[in-house]
């Protein structure tokens, strides 16, 4: 193998500049030329394909989103997309590909692999939807952002005695919902993976309230689909002035945490040592601190399940 190359596919998460670079810089180590593709799978077909160096990658690792840019190609999921692929990159002898985001990106990864190109997969989402790995790149600084918000609108919440309902991202996870819940001490928490019935949310809330408690935060994960329901019901039902903040995109921006700048560096010289080992449609991941490479095919077919002894910690601490 003497030419790679890498991309970002699909959402964008902060860390992803710190991949890029761990990628580039790697490769170079071990005496590889590596190429950058522009805007995921839709530049790849496009052929925005062009060399990368240190200076390229200098500066880049405290930004948040893709200096790589990004984009969500329906196009490349057909068999004549990937053709068109598999030739923009065959024109540069390039013959190992590392793609860096979430599970569409992942797909992408294993289906080039299939038509004979080596490829290695980053896990790189806010959602933390993806099995094989602790943490996806992007997890932690999302994490920070949401107990940032979740903290000052505390601060409102009790100034006004009011009920705030505060929506996260995760299309169809809980994952940020759960643990941003948990850190930033709020008395419900809803997730799509669970269900939950609104009349004992209720009765625990009524209860808070007599006891003399002033304010309080429901986080709803983005998946659940019924941040309105839920907020009337407060209303409604309790009697709480209760305000809706959707969290939305700040989520997926700003400058990577330590652990995602850290976590991507590993992930990324990792992932050009696999493919300097031969491997392919594989996934590099954190497991129990220890960079693992888990076959695409079993990353795709799973799904990764919400910690149900985390969620029961929730219950007990969210009083
Ligand atoms: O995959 C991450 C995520 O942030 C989801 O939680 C969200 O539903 C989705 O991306 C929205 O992304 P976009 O609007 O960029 O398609």
């Amino acid at each position: 193998m003497k030419k790679i190359a890498v991309l970002t596919s699909g959402g964008d998460s902060p860390g992803m500049n710190a991949a890029i670079r761990a990628v580039v810089r790697t490769g170079i180590f071990h005496n590889l030329e590596v190429f950058a593709v522009e805007r995921g799978f839709a530049g790849l077909m496009e052929g925005q394909i062009s060399p990368m160096n240190q200076v390229s990658t200098g500066g880049i690792m405290q930004r948040g989103g893709t200096v790589l840019k990004t984009s969500r190609s329906e196009k490349f999921k057909t068999k004549e997309g990937l053709d068109i692929a598999l030739q923009k990159l065959r024109k540069f002898d390039i013959d190992g590909l590392v793609t860096i985001g979430g599970d569409g990106t992942l797909r992408g990864a294993r289906d080039l692999s299939a038509l004979g190109l080596k490829t290695i997969g980053i896990p790189a989402t806010i959602d933390n939807d993806l099995p094989k790995t602790d943490m996806a790149i992007g997890v932690d600084t999302a994490l920070n952002t949401v107990i940032d918000a979740i903290d000052k609108i505390k601060d409102t919440a009790s100034s006004h005695q009011r009920a705030f309902v505060v929506e996260v991202m995760g299309r169809n996870s809980g994952y940020l919902a759960l643990m941003s819940g948990i850190a930033g001490g709020v008395e419900v928490i809803l997730v799509p993976e669970i269900s939950y019935n609104l009349q004992e949310i209720s009765l625990k809330l009524k209860e808070g309230y007599q006891r003399g408690k002033t304010h309080c935060i429901i986080v709803i994960a983005e998946g659940v689909g019924k941040t309105d329901e839920v907020s009337k019901y407060l209303e409604d039902k309790i009697g709480y002035e209760t305000r809706i903040t959707i969290l939305g995109y700040l989520q997926r921006g700003g400058s990577p945490s330590a652990f995602d700048r850290i976590l991507a560096s590993r992930l990324g010289a990792a992932a050009v040592e696999h493919l300097l080992k031969g491997e392919t449609s594989k996934m590099v991941g954190l497991i129990g601190n220890k960079v693992e490479a888990t076959d695409l095919e079993v990353v795709l077919s799973q799904q990764k399940t919400i910690k149900q002894n985390l969620y029961d910690l929730s219950l007990v601490l969210a009083k």
